[in-house]
C-alpha cells in the first residue's frame, strides 16, 4: 500500500476514521510527529492518540488494568480512546504523548483505517485533519480546505459513519475520568465499568483540566463566525443549525436532523459548521437547542466550544 510506504518515509497522511478524518504520521518518528503539529498549526503540547491494528497491538505499549481490557472487548475497534500510563518499553515518541507519561491509545473500526494500520504495522499519531482551532473534517474535502499543500496524500475514505470524535476516558488515575465527550456514549461507558467521573468537580479548576488534557481548551473547536447555542430565534443575517422544524427567518439553514435523531444530528454537525461557515453574507450561526442524553453531550460539548469567546 502506497500510503504505508509514505508514513514509513515519515510523510504525513491524512485517512478516513469512523469518527473523523485524521491526518497520520509514524507515531515513532518524532520528526514525522513534529510534522503533524506543524501542518495543523497545533500548540507542542497537545498530546496526539494513537491508533493501532489490534488490543494486543494497543496494550504492549500501555499499561491496561482490567477496567481498559473490558472497554476494549466492549468497544475496540471503534470510536473509544483511552489513556493509559506508557510501558517503560514504550517506543512511541515522546512528542506524540506530548511529553506526558501517558499514551491515548485507539482502535479505529473504519476499513481504510484498520487496512492502513495493518499495512503499516506501526501505531499512528493522528489527530483530526484540520488546522488548529478549525472545525475537524468529515470529507475529503473538508482535509483539503484546511491542509491541501501541507500534507503528503489523503486517502478517500467516504463519509465518517460516526461525525464527532472519540470518547476519551483517562484510565491512568484512582477512578475513571471522562476528558472528551463523543462517539461511545457514557451511558454505554458506565453499562461496562461502572460510574465514570465528568466535567469539573469541586476542587478541579479548568486550568487543571486544560492541563491534565490540554487539547480541551475551551475555544478548540471554533468556526470562523460566532455561534449562539441553544437559540430560540434567528435573525436574517444569521445561519441557522436547526435541529428538528426549522426557526424561521434564518439567512440559510442546515438541518441537522428533520426528526431530532441525536445520531443523524452528530454525523453532520461537522459539515454543518463548514457549510455555514463558508455560506456567503452571514453574520452569525444560531444553533437550536439539543437534549443533553447520548451523543447530544458530544453535540452540545462541540457547540459549547464553537461559542465560547476567542482569545
Ligand atoms: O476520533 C478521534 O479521536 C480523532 C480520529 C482521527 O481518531 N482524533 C482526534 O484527535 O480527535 P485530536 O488530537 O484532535 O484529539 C485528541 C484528544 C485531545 O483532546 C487531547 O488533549 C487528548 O485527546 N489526549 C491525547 N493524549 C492525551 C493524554 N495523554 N492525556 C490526556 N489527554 C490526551
Ligand atoms: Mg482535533
Amino acid at each position: 500500500m502506497r500510503a504505508a510506504d509514505l508514513l514509513r518515509a515519515g510523510a504525513l497522511v491524512a485517512f478516513g476514521t469512523e469518527t473523523v478524518y485524521g491526518v497520520g504520521a509514524d507515531a515513532l518518528n518524532a520528526q514525522a510527529v513534529a510534522a503533524i503539529f506543524a501542518a495543523k498549526g497545533r500548540p507542542h503540547f497537545n498530546p496526539l492518540i494513537c491508533h493501532y491494528e489490534s488490543e494486543e497491538a494497543a496494550f504492549a505499549h500501555v499499561e491496561a488494568p482490567e477496567m481498559a481490557r473490558r472497554l476494549a472487548d466492549t468497544f475496540w475497534p471503534g470510536p473509544l480512546t483511552m489513556v493509559l500510563p506508557r510501558r517503560v518499553t514504550c517506543p512511541v515518541a515522546l512528542l506524540a504523548g506530548a511529553g506526558l507519561e501517558t499514551l491515548a491509545v485507539r482502535v479505529p473500526a473504519h476499513p481504510v483505517a484498520m487496512r492502513l494500520c495493518r499495512a503499516f504495522g506501526r501505531p499512528i499519531a493522528a489527530p483530526s485533519a484540520n488546522r488548529s482551532g478549525g472545525v475537524s473534517p468529515t470529507s475529503v474535502a473538508h482535509v483539503m480546505a484546511g491542509l491541501e499543500g501541507r500534507i503528503a496524500a489523503v486517502i478517500e475514505s467516504g463519509p465518517c459513519r460516526v461525525g464527532v470524535e472519540s470518547t476519551v476516558v483517562d484510565l491512568s488515575g484512582p477512578e475513571p475520568f471522562l476528558l472528551r465527550p463523543g462517539g461511545v456514549n457514557l451511558e454505554a461507558l458506565e453499562a461496562a465499568i461502572g460510574p465514570v467521573r465528568r466535567g469539573i468537580t469541586p476542587g478541579r479548576a479548568e486550568a487543571s483540566r486544560t492541563l491534565r488534557s490540554p487539547g480541551l481548551l475551551v475555544s478548540h473547536y471554533a468556526p470562523a463566525l460566532p455561534l449562539r447555542m441553544a437559540a430560540k430565534d434567528v435573525r436574517a443575517d444569521e445561519g441557522l443549525l436547526a435541529f428538528g422544524p426549522p426557526l424561521p427567518g434564518a439567512g440559510a439553514v442546515f438541518q441537522l436532523s428533520e426528526s431530532g435523531n441525536l445520531n443523524e444530528a452528530a454525523a453532520r454537525l461537522f459539515e454543518g459548521l463548514h457549510w455555514l461557515d463558508a455560506a456567503a453574507g452571514l453574520a452569525g450561526i444560531a444553533a437550536m437547542p439539543v437534549p443533553e442524553t447520548g451523543l447530544g453531550l458530544a453535540i452540545n460539548d462541540r457547540l459549547a466550544r464553537a461559542a465560547a469567546p476567542r482569545g
